[in-house]
This record gives C-alpha cells, structure tokens and sequence, in this order.
C-alpha cells in the first residue's frame, strides 16, 4: 500500500521540509513554505515507477528543420541590437533597472513606434495613471500613436480583457511588482505574487503569440526584485543601467534564450525621451575630453557584463620630505601599493617623493584584477607627464615579478571597447584574442609598458 507523505516545499530556494514552518530553514524566507500538491509516494511503492505507461515522445537530431522564431522589430535600432534583432513572438522578456533610469519610457517609445507602424500593442501601467502616461507620451511627442493604454493591477482583469479582442503583437506590463494574482493570497510586490502573476502572463503569451515585456524593480544589491525564478521563467532578461546624473544609458541582455548577451545598445536622456546613441563614443570621449597625463580607459568586468571606466592618477611631487599621501577612491588601497612597489623595483621609477591618488570615474568601485595594467599605465602616464592616446582601453593582470598576466573574458572587453569608438588595447601579450577593429599591444612585463608609454 502507497504511504502519501506531505512535503512542504520553499517557493524561494525549492527547500523541501517534512512539516510546515513559518520560515524557511535554508534560505530565512518567512511564509514561503508552500504543501506541495499530492503529497510524496514513500519507496515502499517503488513497484508502480515511471518506467511504463507513458506516452511515447519523438527523439530526433539537432539538424532537424526548426522556422526561426518571428522576431518584432522594434525600430529603435540600438533596442534591437541589445535584444538580437528585435523580441521574438510568444516570448517574455523581463528589463529591469533602477528607478527613474528610464524602462518606461523606453517602453513607451518602442510601444509606441510599433503601434504607429501598424501593430496591436498593449501598454498596462500598474504604477503610473494612464492620464499621466499620456500626459508624457504627449511631451515626447507621441501623442497620436495608437498604444492601447490601460491602468491595471489584477492580472484576471488583464488577461479577461485581452481575450476579449485579438491578442496584441505586444503586452508590456510595467511592472510586473504590481500585479496581482487572485488565486493566491499575498500582496503585489511579494514572492509569490510575482511568481504567481508573471506565470499567467507568459502562459498567455506563449499561447497566444504575444511578445510580453515585463517591467522589473532593481533591489539595492542590482538584482532584480522578487524572486530569482523570475528570470527562469522568462526566456531574455535585459538590464537598463547607468548613472543618473549622467545622461547615458546602457542596455544590455543578461539572458537572452534567443541570442546572444554580449551586445548592448546605448542611449542618452534628453528631453523628448531618449535618444539613440549610434556613436557611443562620441558620448564617452567628448565627456573625457582632450587626453590628458593619468588617464585611461579600464574595460571592466561587472560579473559577466564589461563596463568601461576611466582611471585616472595624479602624481604630485613634494618639495620637503613630508610622508607622501596616497589616497585611492574606487579601487583597493593595498592593490596601488602593490603596483606602485612593482613600478619602483621593476622598472625603476620612483614615487618616493610623491603624493600619489587615484580615482575611478563614475563612482565605480573596482574588484576586478584586470585593473592592474590600467592603473600601472595611468601612474607611469601621471608620473611622465605624458598623456597616454585618448583612444586607448588598459587590462591585465599584473604579478609582483612584474610579468603582465592574462584576464578573463578578454574578447568581451575587447568587443565593448570597440563598440563604444576606441580603437587601440594595452593588453597582456599572452592573451591571444582577436582585435577586431581594434589595434592591439600585447606586453609581456610592466617593464615593457613603461618602455611604450616613455617611448625608451
Ligand atoms: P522613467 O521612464 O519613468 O523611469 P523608470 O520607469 O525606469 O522608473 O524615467 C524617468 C526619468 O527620466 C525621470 O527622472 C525624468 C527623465 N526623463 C527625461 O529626462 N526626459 C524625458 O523625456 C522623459 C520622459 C523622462
Ligand atoms: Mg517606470
């Protein structure tokens, strides 16, 4: 006789407990334990197992034919770019992003380009009013586009609407932390919650063909808020970031079941909206400026993401034999004096006498050893007076013996310095990557970097 066991398990992390708790013992969730439906067979029924009574599946190769899937091209170029042609039918896609970096709007643009080019695009707002999104699709001037627009939270409501009529080409949900679901308790926002609804959601569109674009909170921590199955279950996961006092934003795919993540398209806030940037450089560079001595460009990487920023040192000399202050924002404190000691006895250059800072543009913080070569380049550059080429990108990792060592990841950065306009890398002889339209200088030592920066 089958023993039926309950089993409980943590709609969060999937921990499984014989009884019900009010927090989870793995992960500290409270309320996540949910009875999982029908209980467990114990192995004492082991005899009835899943090796008969099925039905038969077909098994075939990898070659066999397979239709691309249709592709809704945007128009916004640099959108379809970071998305690898544009969104695919019948898929979910989740953007998330700090708050105010611009995911509605860039929606609103994107619903509302395809809406005026003829197709059915649905616009539900869980957080604006939709007088007030009008009210801005005017100031863009977007007024007259034929978005459908709805204020809406519960997702029955929703999905009985939609049903109603001819499904659109595209449903975006902004967001998906304000839907509800009615058939399970809980308020907007929560775990279960947005599980819950974003489940309806993409059951819809993939049965009905709709491109759906979800629209997700960023916690402090950068993750997208809710819970991580979130971005299981959708099959592209875009994050829309930057600094909000600077006007660019970068968009790129974190996760894309359709293409690949390594593109990204670039904007720039203005005052209809944003822009495109075609020439991501020309943004970057005319922000740094002519090339000045200490500064260079660091194609970091953010987890698997690259991230450009500019390092920058200041050398002051000191006249009277007061201690020399070294003062680093950004990067680790320990790292500089290692570089600084490796300059010194390797290479010969002497910072005894100086004051020594060094800086990180953007209020980035750097963890990623790759930086080593871009800060040992921008000191020498501080220290000479020379200006390094302002075209120029720095990474590698550097040794106490002075040997210039590889990094991971190295044809990513490569490929995002080329994206945004530079045209030259100071990288680790070892890594053979492929440039692209990028020259490349390979270096064995620091030795040999000081030696091309000073022209010896
Ligand atoms: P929004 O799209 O509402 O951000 P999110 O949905 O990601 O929270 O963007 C809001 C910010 O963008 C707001 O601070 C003002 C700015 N903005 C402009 O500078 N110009 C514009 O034309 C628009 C629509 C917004
Ligand atoms: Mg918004």
């Amino acid at each position: 006789m089958a023993r039926v066991q309950r089993r409980y398990a943590c709609q969060l992390c999937g921990s499984v407990a014989s009884k019900w708790q009010g927090q989870c013992v793995d992960c500290g969730e409270w309320n996540t334990l949910v009875e999982e439906a029908g209980g467990v067979v114990t192995p004492f029924a082991a005899k009835h197992d899943l090796r008969a009574g099925g039905r038969a599946i077909t098994l075939s190769g990898l070659d066999a034919d397979v239709a691309l899937p249709p592709r809704l091209a945007t128009g916004i170029a640099e959108l379809d770019r970071a998305l690898g042609g544009g969104l695919v039918a019948g898929s979910a896609t989740l953007i998330g992003g700090d708050p105010g970096i611009g995911k509605s709007t860039l929606l609103l643009q994107a619903a509302a380009r395809l809406a005026s080019a003829g197709t059915r695009v649905a616009y539900i707002s869980g957080e604006e009013a939709a007088d007030q999104v009008r009210l801005r699709a005017r100031r863009m001037g977007l007024g007259h586009a034929p978005v459908q627009l709805a204020t809406a939270t519960s997702v029955r409501d929703i999905l009985t609407t939609l049903d109603t009529g001819a499904p659109p080409a595209l449903l975006i949900i902004d967001s998906i932390q304000t839907m509800h679901s009615d058939l399970i308790d809980g308020a907007p926002g929560t775990v279960s919650q947005v599980r819950a609804s974003a489940q309806e959601l993409i059951r819809y569109a993939k049965e009905r063909g709709t491109a759906l674009v979800l629209v997700g909170h960023v916690t402090k921590d950068g993750t997208i808020a809710g819970p991580r199955v979130l971005e299981h279950m959708v099959d592209t996961v875009m994050a829309f970031e930057g600094e909000r006092s600077h006007q660019y934003r970068i968009l790129r795919a974190v996760k894309n079941r359709f293409g690949g993540t390594d593109e990204i398209g670039v904007f720039a806030m203005a005052t209809q909206g944003l822009e495109e940037v075609a020439n991501p450089s020309a943004l970057f560079l005319t922000q740094r400026g002519e090339a000045i001595s200490g500064a260079i460009v660091f194609p970091a990487m953010e987890g698997t993401r690259p991230v450009l920023v500019e390092i920058q040192a200041l050398v002051v000399r000191l006249a009277s034999g007061a201690t020399p202050r070294r003062a680093v924002v950004g990067w680790d404190s320990g790292r500089l004096a290692m570089i600084l000691a490796v300059l010194e006895a390797r290479c010969g250059l002497s910072f005894s006498t100086c004051e020594v800072y060094l800086n990180v543009s953007g209020g980035y913080r750097i963890a990623d050893p790759g930086a080593d070569l871009a800060v040992a380049a921008a000191l020498v550059s501080a220290l000479a007076e020379r200006p390094l080429s302002a075209d120029a990108v720095a990474f590698g990792e550097v040794a106490l013996s002075g040997e210039v060592r590889g990094v991971a990841h190295g044809a990513l950065r490569l490929k995002e310095a080329a994206k945004l306009g530079f045209g030259r890398a100071l990288l680790p002889a070892a890594m053979r990557e492929d440039g692209g339209a990028l020259t490349l200088n390979g270096f064995t030592t620091v030795g040999a970097l000081v030696d091309h920066l000073l022209g010896r």
